[in-house]
């Protein structure tokens, strides 16, 4: 039987250089597209060295719809995992107009696409944002989405509405959508990993950084929350587990197994860890000391919120595996070597 081919659409990224890697090593074909705006080769590189193949990487952006056409005119996509999407919350806010251009534009288009074939298996890159504050936790698939508190935020819920949308109206279109929780680590191969531009903004990166050196201290916003220690508490996803339950979705997509055309799965691990959790085990496993302090709390943070992965777990046939220590380790593995240390 000839292999299925999946498309990843900003395969070059973070989250999507993981699942690329899965999915090749699952048995499927994969075509890389990415328009590279936020990120270089490094990672395609990694998943090269990674898999010792070159996969096909094509430079475009999923704005262009001629671009689009063409991808899909010269490969026979069975699915696509959409990732291609602008992610700095806080620019959101500052250019509101740039990222429902972008990211709803993008995805629009993948949807066109897919009809003008006459169907397609879309997996969708959505994140537990769409929740919102919940004090019911944890979170299930069918808590309500709160109204978004970021335009970054919003497209995350639109583009989930239109791929509901468009697969009950467009023969052919099957949805699901991905509610990840907070993806960080890398790859055990350290060959791959998230490089922030600029200051990072999330906190594992913060982190590495500021344990290596590149920052001076961490700060941790807000110690008066309503929770064992007083810090935020998320659910950390570690990418490769992440990545897995991209190809459990897509298996279950090609393999016929769907129950209704559109299904939504949280990916998470179902366990609450604190900030000051966080910094701790990431001391303890690296054996060192970050330099950190309490600042004040972040405009828009949540106080808490993890996922209840059942569905994912039942469904999908997909749980979390490693521990909170080896995914701090891969991730401290991965900041040393893109340091050279
Ligand atoms: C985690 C915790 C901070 C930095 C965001 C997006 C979400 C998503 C993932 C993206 C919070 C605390 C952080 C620091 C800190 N998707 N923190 N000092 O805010 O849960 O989710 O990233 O594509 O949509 O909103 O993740 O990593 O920024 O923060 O104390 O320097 O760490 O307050 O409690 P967040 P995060």
């Amino acid at each position: 039987m000839s292999k299925k081919c999946v498309l990843v659409s900003g395969g070059a990224g973070f989250i999507g250089s993981h699942v690329t890697v899965e999915l090749y090593n699952a048995g499927y074909d994969v075509v890389i597209a990415d328009n590279m705006s936020n990120c270089d080769e490094t990672c395609y590189n990694g998943v090269s060295q990674i898999l010792g193949v070159r996969l096909p990487l094509v430079k475009m952006d999923f704005c262009d719809r001629a671009a689009v056409d063409k991808l899909f005119a010269d490969y026979h996509i069975d699915a696509v995992i959409h990732f291609a999407a602008f992610k700095a919350v806080g620019e959101s806010v500052s250019e509101p107009a740039k990222y429902y251009e972008n990211n709803l534009g993008s995805f629009l288009n993948v949807i066109e696409a897919s009809r003008a074939q006459g169907g397609c298996n879309i997996v969708f890159s959505s994140s537990a944002t769409v929740y919102g504050e919940t004090d019911k936790l944890p979170v299930t698939e069918e808590s309500p989405r709160m109204p978004a508190t970021s335009p970054y935020g919003n497209t995350k819920q639109i583009c989930e509405d239109i791929l509901r949308d468009s697969v009950k109206a467009y023969a052919g279109i099957k949805g699901i959508a991905l509610r990840y929780f907070n993806p960080i680590g890398a790859h055990p191969s350290a060959l791959i990993g998230e490089l922030p531009r600029g200051v990072p903004n999330n906190l594992v990166p913060f982190i590495t950084q500021t344990a290596i050196g590149k920052r001076e201290c961490l700060s941790i916003f807000g110690n008066d929350y309503p929770t064992p220690d007083g810090t935020c508490q998320r659910d950390y996803i570690d990418i490769v587990d992440l990545a897995k339950a991209h190809v459990c979705a897509v298996a279950r997509m090609l393999d016929g197994k769907m129950a209704e055309g559109y299904e939504i799965f949280n990916v998470g691990t179902g366990r609450p860890v604190s900030v000051l959790e966080l910094v701790n085990a990431f001391e303890k496993v690296n054996k060192l000391k970050l330099n950190y302090k309490f600042a004040p709390r972040r405009a828009g943070d949540v106080t808490a919120i993890w996922a209840d992965p059942k569905k994912a777990n039942e469904v999908l046939g997909w749980k979390a595996e490693r521990s909170i220590e080896e995914t701090l380790a891969a991730a401290w593995a991965w900041e040393k070597r893109i340091a050279g240390k």
